[in-house]
């Protein structure tokens, strides 16, 4: 028997390791529901895009801090695309209908997206920090250590206030020295120089653009899943142990970075 070849000619497949991402999809209905797979699916592909948007939010951290003006600009349009992708996916999901989702939902048992790592992670990146949060999920899940690293890293508007500060903002000493573990909270002094870079520095007002598409699209995304999950469950509690749809409106018209959207009426 010849032995098998130590270093395999690259193939698509074996460069995207085909051979184990397509026997991850394993439904648990017995008799199998018909939808499972599709549930199954778009929650693994959502975890890969959240996975790709935390990439390239940590590069956007990266031209922030070096005052990377067009590298922001760059990667913000490609997140705020996968941000438009990730809502627009929901579509899909809601061709599933409430008796065929109830004909598996109790294989779920307590798992729910609530528990998404990498949901919680893109949360703390852009600077929604729930310490709190760390304390729901179990000390060895994959990731966890990954969350409690960026719990306590600056945020995408602590670098922010560094990239506004070298387009000549002044920005407060208090917020330069704040905790980084905390939400970040609404600004006059950014506002002003939001204002004024509006006005004098178009090139930076396209990234501003850009950063308010994004948080429009994180908006988008949670009120889609709210009538996603009011069309699917009605008022049943979510399978996390939640209120379902009452516990999820909590969260809707939250902006990411409230002080782009405090100055737009002053136009
Ligand atoms: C039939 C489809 C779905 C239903 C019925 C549903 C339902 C729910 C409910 C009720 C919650 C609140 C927590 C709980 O008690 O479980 C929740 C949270 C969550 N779900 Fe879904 N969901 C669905 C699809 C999705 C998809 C496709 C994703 C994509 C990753 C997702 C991601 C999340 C996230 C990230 C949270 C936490 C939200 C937060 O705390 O702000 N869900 N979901």
């Amino acid at each position: 028997m010849t032995p098998p070849d130590p270093d395999p000619e690259l193939t698509y497949a074996r460069y995207l390791r085909l051979g184990q991402l397509l026997a991850l999809q394993r439904p648990l209905s017995e008799p199998e529901e018909h939808d499972e797979l599709l549930f199954i699916v778009i929650h693994q592909v959502y975890e890969l895009w959240f996975k790709l948007l935390l990439h390239e939010l940590d590069k956007i951290g990266r031209d922030f801090a070096a005052n990377d003006l067009f590298g922001a600009i760059a990667t913000f349009k490609r997140a705020r695309t996968i941000m438009k992708t990730l809502v627009g996916q929901l579509d899909i999901l809601e061709t599933m209908t409430p008796m065929s989702f109830a004909g598996f939902r109790s294989r779920l048992d307590t798992a729910s997206g609530f528990q998404s790592v990498q949901f919680r992670e893109v949360e703390f990146v852009l600077g929604l920090k729930r310490a709190e949060l760390l304390r729901t999920f179990e000390p060895h899940t994959p990731g966890c250590a990954d969350l409690a690293r960026r719990l306590h890293e600056p945020s995408l508007i602590d670098r922010f206030y560094d990239f506004l500060g070298h387009r000549g903002v002044a920005v407060p000493a208090e917020l330069r020295a704040r905790d980084v573990t905390l939400p970040a909270s609404p600004s006059p002094a950014i506002q002003e120089g939001l204002y004024a870079l509006y006005r004098e520095q178009p090139e930076v007002a396209i990234l501003l653009e850009l950063m308010t598409d994004f948080d429009e699209g994180l908006q988008e995304w949670r009120y889609r899943h709210v009538k996603l999950t009011e069309r699917t469950i009605g008022n049943k509690p979510g399978s996390g142990g939640s209120s379902g749809v009452e516990f999820l409106k909590r969260t809707l018209f939250k902006p990411l970075f409230a002080d782009l959207w405090a100055i737009r009426h002053r136009f």
